[in-house]
């Protein structure tokens, strides 16, 4: 098991998505842990839950400081507990663009519609004015514009008769109270799965021009070249042959490229079993910090190295813009 993510919850009221976050976190093998619980308004419910569970806590009044001072002083919270991952339950707080910028990709929020409805306030009503039939809440990733990142997981929730805004959302809640530790959990984790970690790589491999996708010895494998004179370039090799490792194969120069490369690095590269002196490298994908940009350099080049000429010549020409 990897070490658990280390998430800062930020909240403004009752503070019970973060309860849920922290009882899931509690049970099982849950992939993260609530490090920091912090609030714009110092009584805010929540604080004195995540107290009594031992979690430390941080609050601080936006009144009288400028958006970008405020949060500056969460920032410093957050990263004072080593926290990974911000997650926003019920922060009721615009941030600046530089602060979700910094967090891009690693800051998540829980939204009371079915997004891309009913962005900002007042969402259960709006949604029973429109005569919906159902509400539900979102998942998402922050970006600078408000609840529109990309949506990671939602759930529905039907509108039934006399529904009242309030009604509502307690029933959306208790929803959201299953969702949120779910979808937290999977994001934090997705590193480590192979169904994530196989589609992200598909995209890149079969990005490069005239690439195709064949299983070989039962692991997905990606060839140039066409139908018939096709020749891998890549292979995704989840835990083969014994190895401990989700990971990339890719063609190295030599032989002695490839241990050199599994002498200085050996956290990163590897020598796959049974490709004998042919220079394959293995790529480890399920290591903290992966960088996907020499992911994406290492597929070139292996790519290139067995592509047909006409089609190098192409990549020759566009390389040199
Ligand atoms: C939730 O409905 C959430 O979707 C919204 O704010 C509410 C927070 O409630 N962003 P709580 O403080 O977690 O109880």
């Amino acid at each position: 098991m990897a070490e658990k993510a280390r998430i800062a919850v930020l909240i403004s009221g009752a503070g019970t998505n973060m309860a849920a976050l922290v009882y899931a976190s509690r049970v099982g093998d849950c992939p993260y842990e609530v490090v920091l619980v912090a609030s714009n308004d110092p009584a805010a419910a929540g604080l004195a839950l995540a107290e009594a569970e031992g979690i430390a806590t941080f609050a601080l009044p936006h009144k009288g400081m400028t958006r970008e001072a405020h949060d500056a002083a969460m920032e410093a919270a957050v990263l004072e507990a080593g926290a990974q991952y911000i997650v926003l339950a019920g922060y009721m707080r615009i941030l600046s663009d530089g602060f979700v910028e910094r967090w891009d990709g690693r800051m998540l929020n829980i939204h009371p519609s079915l997004l891309p409805l009913y962005k900002g306030l007042d969402t259960h009503a709006r949604a029973i004015a429109a005569g919906d039939s159902q509400g539900g809440t979102s998942v998402h990733l922050v970006t600078p514009e408000l609840d529109a990142g990309e949506v990671l997981a939602q759930v529905r929730v039907p509108i039934v008769a006399g529904d009242t805004p309030d009604s509502l959302a307690e029933r959306v809640k208790l929803a959201e109270h299953q969702l949120y530790p779910r979808a937290v959990a999977d994001y934090v984790a997705r590193g480590q799965n192979p169904v994530w970690l196989l589609d992200r790589l598909r995209a890149l491999a079969l990005a490069l021009p005239e690439t195709d996708e064949r299983e070989s010895h039962g692991s997905p494998g990606f060839r140039v070249g066409g139908d018939k004179t096709g020749k891998f370039f890549a292979y995704f090799a989840d835990q083969h042959h014994g190895t401990p490792h989700i990971a990339l194969l890719v063609r190295t120069g030599s032989m002695d490229e490839l241990l050199n490369l599994v002498e200085s690095q050996p956290e990163v590269y590897f020598k796959p079993a049974y490709y004998g002196a042919s220079g394959w490298v293995g790529i480890i994908l399920d290591r903290p910090g992966v960088d996907w940009d020499e992911v994406v350099e290492w597929l070139q080049r292996s790519w290139r190295s067995v592509a047909p000429k006409r089609l190098t010549r192409l990549m020759d020409v566009a390389d040199a813009f």
